[in-house]
């Protein structure tokens, strides 16, 4: 039985069945529109196969020229492979040696799942798009991604690229090549509960209340007072680490943010030269030599395309590398030299909130590390950035309980035309990491940018409709941002701002108070921008956690999808899993 929709997941009614295998997939439209007829599963000309796919098959033209024979229903590039599957699937072959033919012949990325009608089999792929499976009591699962099956199932297998995997109630087989291997078998130690709403309307709120405990996650074991470092458990020489002369990020769009955030954090105290790119417009920079190099991908969920690609380039050009992640067994792990883990635990949100936090603390503590292994840091100043960071979850619970004046605010600025966020030096990154938010979940137009560049440009813009939120606490030049909020407000905007608790900027309309925690102040200002993001888009009714057209992973350079499947014993209630469909 197929069933499949266009829209929200809730428009599926997927009756009670015996059936033992299911697959279902959210689709993001790369060829042809949202559609009933260009949703997942796509299925052969008998209607007896029918497969799931996240990724691209970009010979997807040649392929389906060579399949004249064949009708085609949809527009999209992943019908052809049911097509190709119906050519190989003779009555001796298996399904996966099927499966094996016909990915042979695919270019692009995918991970893909076939399921046949009548056998209580899935047979699985993938290469450069991730895959999952999960081994549970006489069922199993495969998933884009744990959190999808993660209150079935902890013990889990990362798949690698090229491998086919064939999946039923019983044990799971996998092949690269010709050969069967054996991957390693690991166990996740997030809960369930983790990856559940737990009350809230949203996981975005839930998400943005985790972040004390997220933060204690980050730091716990990692800060070394009586030494003055952090210990992150990294295994680069000394040698290396006295020898760096420039650590490139690469990272999008939240990530990127973070690495902004970061990147000031090691000029300050790491004694270092750093520079922060877009992934996707990464080069590796002739001239320099890449020995002395060390970039760092950091990216939530380990799976970028473009984070990926940009570190690829990397590695191939001489560079050591380093990965900041939040998601064990990611791709991106297995790809650098270290990786240091950002321990958030599972974000379900599409917008990133708890991972922002965890990805600039842990690499506050890497700044730290770097700067006490090649002197640029005291260790007196080492211990106050230390003991700062510690104070950091306290600090954002303090912001997390004045969560009504957010409210306040966001009740009374909600219709507003549009919305501008300024900072300086570590202000910078919060103000666009802010815009960011307010604009993806709240579709409200909003930009951020270093205050400095108000007077440029952008305060052409300025009206008393267009308010105007600065970053004004320590570590982000609170004195100068304020010039240019004054700015703002003299062409009738109004002010809100994110002032340390021992400041007073009177002039402006909305305060809100953050701890004094030295130069993670930013950050808990960030938590104010969050909770306003929150709730502008929770007042205009805004599916906050699935806004349109955007998606949780970005695993391919133009287009995600996500999907996962279950096979189940005989006796065992199926229903398809839609969880983490975004
Ligand atoms: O998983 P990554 O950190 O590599 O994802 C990068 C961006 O797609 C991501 O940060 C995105 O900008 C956020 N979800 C926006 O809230």
């Amino acid at each position: 039985m197929i069933d499949k929709r266009s829209g929200e997941v809730s428009n599926l009614e997927v009756p009670d069945s015996d059936a033992t295998t299911g697959i279902g997939h959210t689709r993001w439209s790369t060829h042809g529109p949202p559609t009933d007829i260009n949703a997942h599963p796509h299925t052969d000309c008998t209607g007896e196969i029918a497969v799931v796919h996240n990724g691209i098959i970009e010979n997807y033209d040649v392929l389906k020229s060579k399949l004249s024979s064949h009708t085609f229903e949809s527009d999209t590039d992943t019908e052809v492979i049911p097509h190709l599957l119906e050519a190989e699937l003779k009555s001796d072959t298996s399904l996966r040696e099927a499966v094996q033919a016909v990915v042979a012949q695919l270019e692009g990325s995918y991970a893909i799942c076939v399921s046949v009608k009548s056998r209580d089999e899935i047979v699985v792929a993938r290469d450069g798009s991730p895959l999952v499976v999960g081994y549970g009591d006489g069922e199993n699962f495969v998933g884009s991604d744990v959190t999808a099956f993660l209150e079935h199932t902890q013990t889990v297998t990362y798949l690698e690229d090229g491998d086919v995997a064939r999946v039923d109630d019983g044990d799971i087989e996998v092949w690269n090549g010709n050969q069967k291997v054996e991957r390693d078998v690991e166990r996740v130690e997030w809960e369930a509960e983790a990856a559940e709403k737990g009350g809230y309307e949203h996981f975005m709120r839930k998400e943005i209340h985790e972040q004390p405990t997220a933060l204690r996650q980050t730091l716990s074991g990692r800060i070394d007072i009586s030494a003055a470092t952090a210990d992150l458990d990294l295994e680069f020489e000394e040698a290396f680490l006295e020898s760096i002369e420039e650590i490139q990020f690469v990272a999008c769009g939240t990530s990127y943010y973070a690495a902004l955030y970061a990147a000031e954090l090691l000029e300050r105290f790491g004694d270092v030269r750093t520079s922060v790119t877009i992934a996707s417009e990464y080069r590796f920079g002739g001239g320099r030599d890449p020995y002395c190099t060390l970039t760092v991908a950091v990216t939530q969920s380990g799976e970028t395309a473009d984070t990926l690609r940009a570190i690829r380039r990397a590695e191939a050009a001489g560079a050591r590398t380093m990965a900041v992640t939040n998601t064990l067994g990611s791709t991106v792990t297995r790809e650098v030299d270290e990786t240091l883990f950002i321990r958030a635990g599972p974000e379900i949100g599409v917008a990133a909130t708890k991972t922002f936090a965890s990805q600039v603390t842990t690499l506050a503590l890497f700044s730290v590390f770097l700067g006490r292994a090649r002197g640029g840091i005291s260790a007196a100043k080492a211990r106050d950035v230390l003991e700062d960071l510690q104070r950091v979850p306290g600090a954002i619970q303090q912001a997390l309980d004045r969560e009504r004046e957010v409210i306040d605010a966001a009740e009374k600025y909600e219709d507003s035309r549009s919305f501008f966020f300024v900072g300086r030096s570590l202000g910078v990154p919060v103000a666009l990491e802010g815009a960011l938010k307010l604009k993806e979940i709240s579709y409200a137009h909003a930009e951020g940018f270093a205050a400095g560049e108000l007077k440029h440009g952008p305060l052409a813009l300025v009206t008393p409709e267009t308010p105007v939120l600065g970053v004004l606490t320590e570590g982000a030049n609170p004195a100068e941002t304020m010039n240019n909020v004054t700015e703002a407000q003299t062409r009738g905007a109004d002010a809100l701002g994110c002032v340390s608790s021992d400041t007073r900027f009177r002039t402006l309309d909305v305060s809100f108070s953050v701890p004094d925690v030295g130069v993670a102040e930013p950050l808990v200002a960030n938590v104010y921008l969050q909770l306003f993001a929150y709730h502008v888009a929770n007042l205009q009714d805004r599916p906050i956690d699935k806004p349109r057209n955007l998606a949780k992973s970005v695993t391919v350079e133009w287009l995600v999808i996500s999907w996962n499947s279950r096979v189940t014993k005989p006796e065992t209630h199926m229903r398809t899993q839609h969880k983490h469909a975004f």
